[in-house]
């Protein structure tokens, strides 16, 4: 693959994606200012992860907006593949939605697709991915999101749910469509080709219209679901969707939870992130001091910097006064992993203990069907 190439697919990140290029190749819409000032409008709030286009591009969200601005309730779903521990990308999503539930006090689902990863790693059994799923609802819930208008829904225990909305929908979808989006050959097994129904299936759990935050990588499923929603007769689902997080390694490519490297788990330790970070965050610094003091940084390619922008850092001031001292060369690339180590292990200390106190909680939140 040469340099201006990449590849985004549910199953597959590779490369060094081009945010505008995807927009026209999947037919999505940037995020334009004025759907911005409105949601401002709304929230009361200027949310970092907007503001910074970490929320990039949307379907239908001014739909969602509008239809809100007359009184017309939406609710919230997104999910989760539970192929390993959450790492902090996941995060990205979760913390949005619960933004978004807070400003728009609305019901949300989550999805956590146990049968999903179970299809689509080889080396992975159902009962693994089934104990992940309990362990990334923890991550979920200690973001803190409302007992009494929150579900977790886990597709191999609550399929008596989600299957009668699959089968509508996957009774819409040929081996065509999914094979032209997916790229499935003979050899793929049939629990993959069927899967996309049930990512659907939460779209139309209610009565009402969805929105959905998510990783862009996910998108070609809900493609799929707005192009049928209309013979089930049903609302296309709409979706906000946040660019990937990149791997530790450096640009190109998502944070791949199999490949410990390459990532930071909630679970880790403040020895481990410290250890992480300062031997592979990907660094856009100069190969010694001297030239890095003369020439300065690149933090636009700067995995630590880019962890600040995305989520760590949401002081604007802070963060244009670290780009600044980076790129001068007046901050050293240690320095700056020293931050970033700072903020990960400060968010994770809180992060942890509230994910240990919700395990009580866990029943609260499950789907009962
Ligand atoms: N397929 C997603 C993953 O691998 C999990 C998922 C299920 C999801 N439903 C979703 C993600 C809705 C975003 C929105 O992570």
């Amino acid at each position: 693959m040469s340099s201006d190439e990449f590849v985004v697919t549910p199953w597959h990140v590779e490369g060094d994606i081009d945010y505008d290029k995807l927009i026209k190749q999947f037919g999505t819409q940037k995020i334009s200012n004025e759907i911005l000032i409105k949601l401002q409008k709304i929230t009361g709030e200027d949310h970092f992860m907007l503001r910074r286009g970490v929320f990039f591009s949307h379907r239908d969200l001014n739909l969602i907006l509008d239809n809100h601005e007359k009184g017309k309730e939406f609710f919230l779903y997104t999910g989760r593949g539970p192929s390993g521990h959450t790492h902090i990308g996941h995060l990205v999503p979760w913390v949005f939605a619960k933004w978004l539930q807070d400003k728009f006090n609305v019901n949300m689902y989550f999805q956590l697709t146990d049968d999903e990863k179970f299809f689509s790693k080889q080396e992975l059994s159902l009962k693994q991915t089934s104990n992940f799923a309990l362990e990334n609802a923890l991550d979920f819930m200690a973001l803190g999101f409302d007992p009494k208008k929150t579900k977790i829904i886990i597709d191999t225990k609550n399929i008596k749910t989600l299957y009668p909305i699959a089968a509508e929908v996957a009774k819409k979808i040929n081996f065509s469509n999914t094979k032209a989006v997916f790229g499935f050959t003979n050899e793929t097994n049939i629990g993959m080709i069927f899967y996309t129904s049930l990512q659907s299936a939460p779209c139309f759990i209610e009565d009402k219209p969805v929105l959905i935050p998510l990783g862009v990588d996910q998108d070609p499923h809900f493609r799929i679901t707005r192009d049928i929603a209309q013979k089930i007769n049903r609302v296309k689902p709409a979706l906000i969707h946040n660019i990937m997080i990149p791997s530790l390694l450096g640009p190109g490519g998502k944070m791949s939870a199999s490949d410990e490297k390459s990532t930071i788990y909630t679970t880790d330790s403040p020895e481990q992130v410290k250890k992480k970070i300062n031997k592979y965050a990907f660094s856009g610094g100069q190969p010694d001091i001297d030239e890095h003091r003369k020439i300065g940084g690149n933090p636009d390619i700067d995995v630590s910097y880019q962890y600040l922008r995305i989520f760590f850092e949401p002081d604007d001031d802070k963060l244009k006064k670290i780009y600044e001292d980076y790129k001068s060369g007046k901050m050293l690339t240690g320095e700056l992993k020293g931050i970033l180590i700072e903020k990960i292990n400060k968010f994770l200390s809180v992060h942890q203990e509230k994910r240990e106190q919700v395990r009580k909680n866990l029943d609260d939140y499950m789907m009962k069907d």
